[in-house]
Order: structure tokens, then C-alpha cells, then sequence
């Protein structure tokens, strides 16, 4: 079926020069992070040892164990990238918990359950700055995944996050797998759902600056603007997920985020789209909506002590880079 391969290492010297190469299965291949990892794959991060493989639910319900092996067996990896996921904005998470908890669930358990059977080296899954304890002490760390509730929005999508780093150790210690996890903070870029209702809130606000343009009327921003939180563009998010695939060797995650003072508010967020988008009419607060949770600041200092000098792309050309892929491709973007 569907799926898309970058690298081609069958019949290349890798083996005959004494190293495998490496085939890398990307679950959750066609989404935000997973087409951001293919571009910067295909742009020049790519290696000649490996072969990319990134596949989506067209080419397994990874809900299914069976189809899940089967995928395994058909691609043999060496490496997977698991991005697969039930993903949502704060409003889709508060109506469906228990769909968030079961979905996540069975796809995790499924792909790394197959593989450990089938051999598979590494394993790189992908948590969220949005499962840590809803009280804590701030800046977030990454011993700090299991120590409270989680807020109560996006329990459902938390617990089963969680889950995978329980999961992780226990491969570890039962059968030595290198099987590890990311923590990004809020992603956001080319090929984000920019689904109004059910999609995060930067790709929200772009669908609503573009619309609340076209038709004339204000800006209505959900809730109060205060929120704080830290975005990552998928473009910086790909290059970060590259190197923890080929160098991190830790079985504990590693948060992938911009620092403490890159933290924006959603108001701020709101402006820097407003003025990406030459926006000049009204900007509207509905208190009457959600904050979800107020702030889930995360410490990037254990990234920032492998990657001292990585580059993360401003914020405003991010913003800017993503609201006119948006404009161009209005018509194909998920909305
Ligand atoms: N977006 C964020 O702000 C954010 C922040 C932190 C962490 N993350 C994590 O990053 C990862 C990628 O998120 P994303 O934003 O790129 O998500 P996304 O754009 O919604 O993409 C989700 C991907 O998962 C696939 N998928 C969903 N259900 C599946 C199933 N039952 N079987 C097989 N494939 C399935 C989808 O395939 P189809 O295209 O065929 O539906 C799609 O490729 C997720 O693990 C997410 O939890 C995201």
C-alpha cells in the first residue's frame, strides 16, 4: 500500500563494508512530526546507510496487533521513529478521555510489543510536555514524568503517554531493548490539522486569522490569552528527533524544547500570527471557553548538555513560514 520510502540501502555497500544499514520505520509518517522528519530526510539529514520508511494508518490500524506484526514483518526494521497517535486540541481531549487512553494504548503496546519480537534495535517514541503532574514545580524535568495527576482535560491521552516510559523501562530491564522516549513541548508547521475545533490551538488560530481576514469580522481567541507555553517548529523538532535516533543512547526520554524565556503567551502567539498575516482587524477573548492547563513550562538543560549550540528557528519566521504554507495550500491543509 501507500507507503513512502526515502534511501534505498538494497544492494548499496553497507554490508559489504562491514556495517548494517539501517531501515528506520516511521509510524505516524504522514502527520505534522512525520512529515517534517521526511522533509528534513529527504533535505539533506538523510545518510546513505539508511532507508526511511514512513507509513500511516492506510497502511496499518496499529490498533491491531495483527496488522501491526504484519507491518513489522513486511518492512523488517531496524529502527523505528513511533509517532503514531490519537492526537487532539484541549477540546477534543476534554470530550473523549477514554478514546484518547484506549487508542493510544493499543497502538503503543502493539509497536513496540512487535518490535521486541522482531529484533528491532531502537526505538524512539514520542511523549508530550502536556502528560507531567498538573501541580509541580516548574521548570518540568524529565524525572518528573509520574509524580501527580495529570490535568484533568487530557487525562485519557496522559495516562497512555505515561505508559510508554513504564513500558520502556520494562524492555530494558527484562530484555535489555534500547527502547526510548522524547518529550516535545506544543509542535507546530507545515501539515499541522488546522481543524478549528479539534486541533491544537497555534494551527487553530491560523485557520481563524485566515478566515476572520477573508470574511471581514474579528478575531475570537479561546479563553483568556494568559496561558503560557513553549512551541517547537516541526522543522527544528525533526532535526532534534534525526539526532536522538543515531546518537542518544539513554533509555530515560529527553525533553526537545526551546528554553524557559522562549515561553509565549496565547495572546502573544495570537499577535505574532495576526502580524505574519497581515491581520488588521479586532482580536476578541472568549473568557466563556477553556484555559486548559495555565502553564507547563519545561526545562531544556539536558538537551542543551548534549546539543549546547543547536539552532532553533525564531518563533516569529516559524510562525511566518507556516501561516503562508498554510495560505498556499488551503485547499489540501487538514481543517
Ligand atoms: N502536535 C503536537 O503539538 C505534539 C506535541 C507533543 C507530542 N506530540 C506527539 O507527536 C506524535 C506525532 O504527532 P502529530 O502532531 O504529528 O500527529 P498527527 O499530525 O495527528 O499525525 C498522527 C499520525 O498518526 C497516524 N495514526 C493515527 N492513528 C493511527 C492508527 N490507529 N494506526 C496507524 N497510524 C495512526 C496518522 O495516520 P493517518 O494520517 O493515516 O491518520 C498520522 O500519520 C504523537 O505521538 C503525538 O502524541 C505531538
Amino acid at each position: 500500500r501507500g507507503s513512502n520510502r526515502i534511501g534505498d540501502t538494497e544492494g548499496c555497500g553497507g554490508t559489504e563494508m562491514g556495517f548494517e544499514p539501517k531501515r528506520i520505520l516511521v509510524t505516524g509518517g504522514t502527520g505534522l512530526v512525520g512529515r517534517a522528519i521526511q522533509e528534513v530526510v529527504a533535505n539533506g539529514e538523510g545518510q546513505t546507510d539508511e532507508e526511511w520508511v514512513f507509513v500511516s494508518s492506510r497502511d496499518a490500524d496499529l490498533t491491531s496487533a495483527v496488522e501491526t506484526r504484519a507491518l513489522f514483518e513486511k518492512h523488517k526494521p531496524t529502527h523505528v521513529i513511533h509517532l503514531a497517535a490519537m492526537v487532539g486540541g484541549l477540546f477534543k481531549n476534554i470530550r473523549c478521555n477514554l478514546d484518547f487512553w484506549r487508542r493510544n494504548i493499543h497502538i503503543n503496546d502493539n509497536v513496540l510489543h512487535s518490535a521486541y519480537e522482531c529484533g528491532v534495535q531502537k526505538v524512539v517514541s514520542c511523549l508530550s510536555t502536556c502528560i507531567f503532574p498538573d501541580k509541580t514545580t516548574y521548570p518540568i524535568d524529565e524525572t518528573m514524568i509520574h509524580n501527580g495527576p495529570p490535568h484533568s482535560s487530557n487525562f485519557g491521552y496522559s495516562y497512555a503517554k505515561r505508559m510508554i516510559d513504564v513500558q520502556n523501562r520494562g524492555y530494558f530491564e527484562q530484555h535489555g531493548c534500547r527502547f526510548t522516549a522524547v518529550i516535545p513541548t506544543n509542535v507546530f508547521g507545515p501539515h499541522d490539522n488546522f481543524n478549528i475545533e479539534d486541533g491544537h490551538v497555534l494551527p487553530g488560530l491560523i485557520h481563524k486569522v485566515y478566515l476572520a481576514k477573508q470574511n471581514g469580522s474579528a478575531l475570537t481567541v479561546w479563553g483568556t490569552g494568559k496561558p503560557r507555553r513553549q512551541f517547537i517548529y516541526s522543522l527544528d523538532l525533526a532535526r532534534l528527533f534525526v539526532w536522538v535516533l543515531r546518537e542518544y543512547e539513554e533509555v530515560e526520554p529527553i525533553i526537545l524544547s526551546v528554553g524557559e524565556e522562549d515561553e509565549v503567551s496565547i495572546r502573544e502567539a495570537a499577535e505574532a500570527i495576526v502580524e505574519a498575516m497581515d491581520f488588521r482587524g479586532e482580536l476578541v477573548f472568549d473568557t466563556t471557553k477553556a484555559d486548559g492547563q495555565f502553564k507547563k513550562t519545561a526545562s531544556n538543560a539536558k538537551l542543551r548538555h548534549y546539543l549546547p549550540n543547536f539552532q532553533f528557528t525564531p518563533f516569529r519566521q516559524a510562525v511566518k513560514e507556516t501561516c503562508t504554507w498554510f495560505s498556499t495550500n488551503y485547499a489540501s491543509a487538514r481543517k
